[in-house]
């Protein structure tokens, strides 16, 4: 088999760029390990930056979003006694957008489907070769069993964290920075009205909380909870507890509504960056080349402002036979990653709590600085709300 792009894994950021090059012209397939059942059931990241939802929108995949979202002008930020609004539409004219990930991958995969989009589902044995020669191709075993090669004029790594796109760019180019944090979030969906019009970020010496939502009546919230969290020692009551406590139970009248979990799991959290981002035939975007904490809601946003930069270029070199774009594809991707990279390990320390009395003034201090002064605040909102693509 044959195409100009071949593309592995469907999570936002493939799919996305089978959008992006359709649109073009440009031909791909799409493989991935998991089933389409699997892979739109996925609870993960909820908040889409201003950018991201302006991509949509100009690709036609804004109407459900702009139906069925929630559109925020900030976020508020708390800790024991205060709770500050940070409205980023005031700060910095840009809002944000609730709006599951399970329903932009939704979307997309409905979009890629009318579009008549090859995706093989359910593939094993993936495999990428020859990526620094002119004549790459990727192997995998079909749903049936069927050994399949697809040669590809360039192959897009959008694999994630655990595919094999990063291992095939060789130990002697790249390089890999990394930080593990000595926390985790506890995670849980609810069938609840939130208790917030927008997310609450909550320092608390018990642990970080945060009130998230994605519909009128589904809220999502996280707790800091050590590594090694066995999910199963928290029960419903005693998740309802702590987010009461950390969330600022009774303050001014506050309460939390619970109501019954549908959800819960553990998720570790890890800053790590891999570069370069193209290894001759071979370009990473999302996941596959860098992983970010969840505190500053980067994850995908940063997924799709890659595949932003990497469509304009792959079609330029595959259509003008201009490689000037790919050639900085790498470099003009990781300035935004980077940036997030510094944003989520900032968000993240400031808020989840350790047991060093002297680190606990400092973050208060912070987030004093940061909700009390106009530069402060316009900081965070800048980041927050997501600096424009190419920044
Ligand atoms: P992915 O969504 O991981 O997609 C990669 C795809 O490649 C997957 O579908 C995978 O099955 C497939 N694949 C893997 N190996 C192979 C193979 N060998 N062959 C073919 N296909 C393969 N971000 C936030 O901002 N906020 C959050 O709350 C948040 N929560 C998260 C919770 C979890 C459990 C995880 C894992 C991530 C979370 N993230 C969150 C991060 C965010 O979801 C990711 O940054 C985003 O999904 C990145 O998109 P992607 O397309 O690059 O990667
Ligand atoms: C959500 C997740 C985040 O990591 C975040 O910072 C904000 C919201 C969410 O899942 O809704």
């Amino acid at each position: 088999m044959r195409t100009e792009v071949a593309i592995i894994g469907a999570g936002p950021a493939g799919l996305l760029l089978s959008h992006l090059l359709a649109e073009q012209g440009i031909d791909s397939v799409v493989i991935e390990t998991r089933s389409q059942d699997y892979v739109l059931s996925r609870i993960r990241a909820g908040i889409l930056e201003h950018s991201t939802v302006q991509l949509l929108d100009d690709i036609g995949l804004g109407t459900r979003l702009r139906a069925e979202g929630q559109q925020h002008r900030g976020i508020y930020l708390q800790w024991p006694e205060e709770r500050h609004h940070i409205d980023f539409t005031e700060l910095v004219d840009r809002s944000v957008w609730v709006y599951g990930q399970t329903e932009v991958t939704k979307d997309l995969a409905a979009a890629r489907e009318a579009a008549g989009q090859q995706i093989f589902y359910e593939v094993t044995d993936t495999a990428v070769h020859e990526v620094d020669t002119e004549s790459p191709y990727v192997s995998f075993v079909d749903s049936s069993g069927r050994h399949v090669r697809i040669d590809a004029a360039v192959i897009a790594g959008c694999d994630g964290s655990f595919g094999p796109s990063r291992a095939a760019v060789p130990d002697r180019v790249r390089q890999t920075w990394e930080r593990t944090y000595p926390y985790s979030w506890l995670g849980v969906l609810a069938d609840v009205a939130p208790s917030t019009d927008e997310l609450i970020y909550a320092w608390h010496s018990d642990g970080f909380a945060m009130h998230s939502m994605r519909s009128a009546t589904v809220s999502r919230l996280y707790l800091q909870v050590p590594n090694g969290t066995d999910v199963n020692t928290w029960s419903d009551d005693r998740i309802w507890d702590a987010l009461s406590t950390r969330l600022g139970h009774g303050q001014n009248g506050w309460t939390l509504q619970p109501g019954p979990i549908t959800d819960k799991s553990v998720l570790p959290m890890r800053s790590y960056v891999q570069t370069p981002m193209r290894h001759g035939r071979l370009f990473l975007a999302g996941d596959a080349a860098h992983i970010v904490p969840p505190t500053g809601a980067k994850g995908l946003n940063l997924a799709v402002a890659d595949v932003a930069t990497l469509a304009p270029a792959l079609t330029a070199l595959l259509r003008k036979n201009d490689g000037s774009l790919a050639d900085s594809y790498s470099d003009d991707a990781l300035r935004r990653v980077w940036r997030c990279t510094h944003f989520s390990w900032w968000m993240t320390t400031m808020l989840h709590t350790s047991d060093d009395p002297f680190d606990a003034q400092l973050q208060l201090s912070q987030l004093r600085w940061v909700a009390g002064s106009e530069a402060g605040a316009t900081g965070l909102a800048e980041n927050y709300a997501g600096l424009p693509i190419g920044f």
